[in-house]
Order: structure tokens, then C-alpha cells, then sequence
């Protein structure tokens, strides 16, 4: 049976590298449709004809060196765009939109562990996304070293081939943000198996959809 939403509703996943973050996302997204909700599943950086070349600048070219500032200009960029043309079409006709990262994954990747100050992230942001906030993001937490290894390591991408101090950075960023803001951001820990995680994010994510259910 077909399900109705009053508004759109916007999930976002994020965590360290290897989290299993599109894993997660793909599985709620099956979830939800067989429940009968429209869903649109996206990915940044890109979803978009731009956005797509945008990221094989940022993670494809390993031998080119991009400062965080241009990597956070780029990743609002390929932000703006998807915005435009996929999230806010999306959310207007009430689908629960689903994407694998947001931003909260530039004020960790470039702002805690590049070192760009946050509030500058936040003036840009407030021109790339404007009022766009997901209502609901999940963190899949996972020791850095054992996300890294899931990945392996001539698959690495530019940003994924970065020390392990930075991803150590990123992981503590992604923690204290959703400690800054409880209500939104859901930590989820993946120790077990993925039946197990999936369980406690389907939860999370029910208690978001039922509040905006028809
Ligand atoms: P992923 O699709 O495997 O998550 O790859 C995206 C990579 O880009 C990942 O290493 C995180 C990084 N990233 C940033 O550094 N800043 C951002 O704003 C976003 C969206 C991703």
C-alpha cells in the first residue's frame, strides 16, 4: 500500500571510511519502498552530471594536490547542485530522500581534520544548501583502522589514501558533532553483523518517517 508523507522527509549517513555507510543506505532505502514510501536515494559528492565530475576531480586524481579550502568550495559546489536538481524537487513532492553523506561530512573531513575554520564552511553553506537540514542523520561508527582495511589499499581513493591521523580526525569529528546535537544525529556502532546494525537503523529511521506520516 502506498504511504503519504505531509512533508519530505531527509535522511543522511555519514561516517569514517569502511563504515558501511552505503551499505546502510541502499538497505533503507529497499526497506521504505517495499513499505510503499517514494523514496530517492542520492550520493555526494555527486548525483548530478556536474557533480559527478566534480568527484572525479576530488577522489579520483591522486597525484594532484587540492588545498581543503578548494576541496570544501568543490564539495559545495556539487552540493548546490544536487540541491537544485535532486534534493528540493524531491522533498517537494514529499519523498523521503536518501543520501550517502551531506554536509556534516565537510565540516568533518575539511573543517575538523583539514583544518578549515567551521565558520567559514558555514558561510558557504548557507549560500550552497540555504535552509536544506536533513530532519534525521545517521552515524556508523567504526574504528578507523578497521573501516581502512575494508578497503583495499591500490582501491583507495585520493581522499581514502589520506594518514591515519586524519581519518582519526575525522571519526572524532563525526562524534562530537553528534554530540552537539543529539536530536539529530543518531550514532549507530558497527560491531555486528550487518542484520544487527540494520536493525537499530531501521529504528532510527521509523521514529523520523511515523512523526511526518499522513
Ligand atoms: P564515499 O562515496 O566513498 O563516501 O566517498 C566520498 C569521499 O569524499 C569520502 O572520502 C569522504 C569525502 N568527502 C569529503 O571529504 N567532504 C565532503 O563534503 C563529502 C560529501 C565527502
Amino acid at each position: 500500500m502506498k504511504k503519504k508523507l505531509r512533508r519530505g522527509v531527509f535522511i543522511t549517513f555519514e561516517g569514517p571510511e569502511g563504515c558501511g555507510k552505503s551499505t546502510h543506505s541502499k538497505l533503507t532505502t529497499d526497506f521504505l519502498r517495499k513499505e510503499g514510501y517514494a523514496v530517492l536515494h542520492t550520493r555526494e559528492p555527486g548525483g548530478t552530471e556536474v557533480g559527478d565530475r566534480i568527484r572525479s576531480i576530488l577522489l579520483d586524481s591522486k597525484k594532484i594536490e587540492i588545498s581543503p579550502l578548494a576541496e570544501m568550495l568543490l564539495f559545495e559546489a556539487s552540493r548546490a547542485e544536487l540541491i537544485k536538481e535532486v534534493i528540493k524537487p524531491a522533498l517537494l513532492k514529499n519523498k523521503v530522500v536518501i543520501s550517502d553523506r551531506f554536509s556534516d561530512a565537510t565540516l568533518v573531513y575539511q573543517g575538523y581534520a583539514g583544518g578549515v575554520p567551521k565558520k567559514e564552511i558555514y558561510r558557504v553553506e548557507s549560500v550552497s544548501i540555504g535552509k536544506i537540514r536533513p530532519d534525521l542523520t545517521i552515524v556508523l561508527d567504526i574504528d578507523v583502522k578497521r573501516g581502512l582495511k575494508r578497503i583495499y589499499l591500490n582501491n583507495r581513493d585520493r581522499i581514502e589514501s589520506k594518514e591515519l591521523s586524519f581519518h582519526r580526525s575525522v571519526r572524532k569529528g563525526y562524534l562530537d558533532l553528534a554530540n552537539r546535537d543529539k536530536k539529530r544525529i543518531k550514532v549507530i556502532r558497527t560491531k555486528g553483523t550487518i542484520e544487527a546494525t540494520f536493525r537499530e537503523v531501521k529504528s532510527e529511521v521509523m521514529n523520523v518517517i511515523r512523526r511526518h506520516l499522513l
